[in-house]
């Protein structure tokens, strides 16, 4: 019979609880081994190196929706069980492969893994790092790939939106939505309507530089921006709830608006009724950030390292809303999958 095939190539007889002193290192490590069930938390026995590859010490994990997702089996990709989630880590590296000429022993960086790095360490080709400015603490830069990459890409390039025009935004105080505010506030110089589900989400998002809020959970989002904006609408919409409230935020585009579908939080994907887009010279499109990982490296590496700039230069700030420990990553799942989280969540393995 086939061995069970783990992560990229290697089989499961690199992972063992732990089996006591003098059995060799080990490393601790989140492992979904079966889908929509809890995670549990094994020893693992680390792995060479390959040549290209670089061993990260990790510090902070993000915990992104898609990660839950995956462990659901609900997402794009579907990993082989058992697998450790984990798209993206902040880390000190431990070791390099023979052929690694980006960093060196000891050095500060990102990674962009996909899997793996809910784990004390990770194993990840030397492309997939960034070197951290000595400005920028690890954990703030393990809030920065995913939710200010998709940002800036959902912004920048996607909507093209410019400076004084106004950006809708849905699930305003999540990670990818503080992170929009952010970048549209104080890079794009845009104004922000943050949507959000309560008054609290609402008063955090304020804080956080969007000019006005809107609690959609007390009534229709489409009258609430139309008082606000008049019956012009906004001009850019970032949505990653999908269902009604995407619906609503189209209804309150302006003429030649752009919606930028990121997500569906919600649960509930919605169509797309044609002629709303014809009536107002709408362009509905989407964006999916770590696929420009595959189709276009320049764009997708471009995303982090500006993300890292806009940091170390004081322009934006993420939130971190909570930093969990890796024996509580069920919990850090729990807390989002049931709206209590605001910003950033992290695990920290220190
Ligand atoms: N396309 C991409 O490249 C990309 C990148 C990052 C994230 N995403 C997607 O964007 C969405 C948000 O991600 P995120 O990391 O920003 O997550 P997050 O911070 O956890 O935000 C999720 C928020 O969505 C809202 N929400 C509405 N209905 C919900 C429901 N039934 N269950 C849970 N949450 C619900 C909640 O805010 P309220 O209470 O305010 O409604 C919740 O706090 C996810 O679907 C994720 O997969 C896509």
């Amino acid at each position: 019979m086939a061995a069970v095939v783990w992560g990229r190539g290697f089989s499961r007889a690199w992972l063992r609880r732990s089996a006591g002193p003098g059995c060799g290192r080990h490393y601790r490590a989140a492992l979904c081994t079966e889908l929509k069930r809890p995670l549990a938390i094994e020893e693992v026995t680390p792995r060479p190196v390959r040549p290209h590859e670089v061993r990260v010490d990790v510090h902070f994990c993000g915990v992104n929706f898609a990660d839950i997702l995956v462990c659901r089996g609900q997402y794009q990709e579907r990993p082989h069980l058992p697998f450790t989630p984990g798209m993206e880590f902040s880390g000190t590296v431990l070791e390099t492969g023979t052929d690694v000429s980006t960093v060196k022993q000891g050095d500060r960086v990102i990674g962009v893994s996909g899997l793996n790095g809910m784990a004390e360490e990770c194993v990840i080709d030397q492309k997939r790092l960034w070197q951290i400015p000595e400005s920028i603490p690890l954990r703030e830069a393990a809030a920065l790939p995913a939710s200010y990459g998709t940002a800036i890409l959902a912004l920048e390039r996607r909507a093209c939106t410019q400076p004084g025009e106004t950006v809708l935004v849905t699930a305003a105080a999540g990670a990818t939505g503080l992170a929009v505010i952010d970048v549209a506030t104080n890079v794009l110089q845009a104004k922000v309507i943050a949507a959000a589900g309560s008054d609290e989400k609402c008063k955090l998002a304020m804080q956080r530089g969007a000019q006005s809020s809107v609690n959609y959970s007390q009534g229709s989002l489409k009258e609430a921006v139309k008082k606000l904006v008049g019956s012009g609408g906004v001009n850019v919409v970032i949505d990653t709830v999908g269902g009604d409230v995407f619906l609503e935020a189209l209804h309150s585009l302006a003429w030649e608006g752009r919606i930028v579908v990121v997500g569906f939080a919600g649960g509930t994907i919605a169509s797309v009724p044609a002629n709303l887009l014809l009536l107002k010279n709408v362009s509905a499109m989407g964006v999916i950030w770590g696929r420009y990982k595959d189709q276009n490296f320049p764009l997708f590496s471009g995303s982090i390292s500006s993300a890292l700039q806009y940091c170390q230069q004081g322009r934006i700030q993420p939130y971190i809303g909570a930093v969990f420990k890796l024996e509580e990553v069920n919990d850090a799942f729990l807390h989002v999958m049931q709206r209590k989280s605001t910003g950033k969540v992290l695990l920290s393995l220190k």
